[in-house]
């Protein structure tokens, strides 16, 4: 089965990781949903990739997580994509889960760094729970220690191994951490058949970012990767049960 990741939902329709690109996302019939969380000032799960507003909102300065959830609601991430989404704010966690139909695999990524979010992956399960929703998510991340929280406090959510630079053996490097992941994720040009093939030998799947090019996709698809994170529609509508 290959599972492809809508990438931040579908950024290229609606700006990234707001409700709307969700939507978009789930217009096509995406199979799984990837998205980034911090932390508000006030502790909310707030959905969004970079540290500060500057990609999505000129005139609001400084980071995020000095910023209250009320606040962050006052700020419009629509108007720079395009006039047809002026007003559109960041979401919270639980305005995705609120909307995301359950069959939908949520790849929820912890972003934790430079700027750790203190007590952040307590506060993710806790919400998890809640929504009666442990049991159909993958949380991943770049940082590691954060996915050792994770494993702690869930011990059966599938975790996903974000890699971002070039390890010696990552699949030995995955091994040691004895995280008991579902998967690893490599950036794409990391990504060839010996990692694939000793990824899978430790029952790992491999879903490498960020692949666009279908032509990138389908070669990636026959060294045998699992799934890819993708912005493209044309890739990430598809899903492929080769089983
Ligand atoms: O999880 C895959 C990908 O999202 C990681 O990179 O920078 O897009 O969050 P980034
Ligand atoms: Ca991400």
């Amino acid at each position: 089965m290959i599972l492809n990741f809508a990438h931040r939902g579908s950024l290229t329709e609606a700006p990234e990781n707001t409700l709307p690109a969700m939507e978009k996302a789930i217009q096509h019939n995406v199979g799984a949903i990837e998205l980034d969380v911090q932390l508000t000032k006030d502790n909310h799960l707030i959905v969004v990739h970079d540290q500060n507003f500057s990609r999505y909102n000129k005139n609001t300065a400084g980071l995020i997580k000095d910023y209250t959830l009320e606040e962050i609601k006052k700020v419009d991430v629509g108007s720079v994509f395009s006039n047809s989404y002026q007003g559109v704010t960041l979401a919270t966690l639980e305005e995705v889960l609120d909307m995301l139909p359950e069959d939908i695999l949520l790849n929820i990524e912890i972003k934790n760094s430079p700027f750790v979010h203190e007590g952040i992956e307590n506060i993710l399960v806790n919400c998890l729970l809640d929504y009666n929703r442990l049991g159909n998510v993958l949380i991943s991340s770049f940082d590691h220690d954060s996915l050792k929280t994770v494993r702690k406090l869930a011990p059966n959510v599938k975790l996903g191994l974000l890699l971002n630079h070039k390890l010696f053996k990552p699949w030995v490097y995955a091994r040691n951490l004895e995280l008991n992941l579902t998967s690893i994720h490599p950036n794409v040009k990391q990504t060839n058949k010996k990692l694939i093939r000793e990824s899978h030998s430790l029952g790992y799947k491999v879903y490498p970012y960020t692949v666009n090019k279908v032509k990138t996709y389908n070669r990636l698809v026959n060294i045998g990767v699992d799934g890819v994170f993708s912005n493209n529609p044309e890739i990430f509508a598809k899903s492929i049960n080769n089983n």
